[in-house]
């Protein structure tokens, strides 16, 4: 944060970015190349491990489009299957959440055992010809389990979660993601493209701009400071502005204090800096966390089509109280600002569409401090496969030297 705010330009050698195409935001074959190779290759959250604490709960999970559930086996395994029967295709199961000692299909009974899948049982099964049911399982998918945050993935080759996570979960032990429990969840749809809702996430660049409040920022994006990590993950650090730091009694932006929340339970293992700085990361591809000690939310982007997005966010936090009962008033007040805030940013979404889809938008100009998002695009291409891309579609491969290792 120091070099950053001390540099006039960008570091010697710095790479000269390209315009992103505007294609990749627009296209009906950028889309289609996301569909077919980036999500189905791609760790994306599906709910908590506390969701489903017993044998046989299960819940739905079908924000990636292909219906699936992940059910908590006899073994205390979560394990996720597609939610779809083998027979004709019903849903296994209807109800988004529940307790089902069997996967019964709800059509014609088709029944699958919850730890295997197996096919256990078909009603009139004599009447099917040569009806092998070792071979009409439940199909399964890659679920692994991060401090309680449940991942899954399509792709039986992928690496693993922890894998793609780098350095993340040691850098984020200290939230102790375990004993968190989800305060509330928020839901938007946006009529924008998802890559502009989850860029919105990646700078501060906007900040002052979008998010003043009377006149003043809270942030100062001079001193920002970005972590590119492996797999298009990432980092940023941004120092308090000055009307912001001394209000928590700081004397200079690197003035870190123990600031510990009023009204909240504290996370007492969070670090200092955390504590007077806004510090985000960002998992590929799809999730963002403003982390901090009293809690915080995770925002995720999920494609419903090319112009079409539904923005979650679900905090997270240590719990004296049961959400279920109502929210605290300190709560419901932190929700409230943060709503606010992403108001703000939504505001700006979906008129950006349009006017990007405008022959008046030839390309997207990135600067050194937007580098998250050029990496972001960079991981994109390499999940498609670079040779799938059309040429003018594609984002060199820039930053590699730059990547925290
Ligand atoms: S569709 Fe599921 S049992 Fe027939
Ligand atoms: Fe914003």
């Amino acid at each position: 944060m120091h070099y950053e705010f001390a540099r006039t330009v960008p570091p010697a050698g710095f790479p000269k970015f390209h315009d992103i195409p505007v294609e990749r935001f627009t296209s009906d074959e950028f889309w289609d190349l996301e569909q077919k190779y980036l999500w189905p290759r791609s760790w994306v959250l599906a709910g908590r491990v506390e969701d489903i604490p017993n044998v046989g709960d299960f819940f739905t999970f079908d924000s990636l489009g292909p219906p699936m559930l992940l059910i908590h086996g006899r073994d205390h395994e979560i394990r996720a299957f597609y939610n779809t029967c083998q027979h004709r295709g019903a849903p296994v199961v209807r109800d988004p959440s529940g307790t089902s000692k069997l996967l019964r299909c709800q059509y014609h009974s088709w029944s699958y055992d919850i730890d295997s899948g197996q096919l256990v049982s078909v009603p009139d099964e004599r009447d099917f010809v040569g009806l092998d049911k070792s071979q009409r399982c439940l199909p399964t998918l890659r679920c692994e389990i991060w401090d309680n945050w449940i991942f899954v993935n399509q792709d039986p080759h992928a690496v693993t979660l922890l894998q793609h996570l780098g350095p993340i979960p040691d850098e984020l032990a200290e939230l102790q993601g375990s004993s968190l429990r989800t305060v509330a969840k928020r839901s938007k749809v946006i009529a924008c493209n998802w890559k502009i809702t989850a860029e919105a996430f990646l700078e501060v660049y906007h900040f002052r701009h979008i998010h003043s409040r009377g006149g003043q920022s809270l942030l100062d994006s001079r001193g920002a400071t970005m972590g590119l990590l492996p797999n298009g993950c990432s980092r940023m650090i941004t120092p308090f502005s000055s009307h912001a730091y001394q209000a928590l009694g700081m004397k200079n932006w690197d003035d870190y204090l123990h600031v510990a929340p009023k009204d909240f339970t504290d996370i007492e293992s969070v670090n200092d800096m955390v504590r007077s700085t806004s510090s985000a990361y960002g998992i590929f591809p799809n999730l963002i966390t403003p982390i901090a000690a009293y809690g915080f939310p995770f925002i995720t982007f999920w494609p419903i089509d090319k112009k079409t997005t539904q923005i979650e966010w679900t905090h997270y936090a240590p719990l004296d109280f049961d959400p279920k009962q109502g929210l605290t008033a300190p709560w419901q007040e932190r929700m409230t600002s943060f709503d606010a805030i992403m108001q703000e940013d939504f505001w700006n979404m979906a008129p950006m569409q349009n006017s990007i889809q405008s022959p008046a938008m030839r390309g997207v100009p990135i600067n050194y401090q937007e580098r998250r998002i050029w990496h972001f695009h960079e991981h994109i291409d390499r999940l498609i496969g670079i040779d799938n891309i059309p040429t003018t579609m594609r984002v060199a491969q820039l930053l590699d030297p730059y990547v925290e290792r």
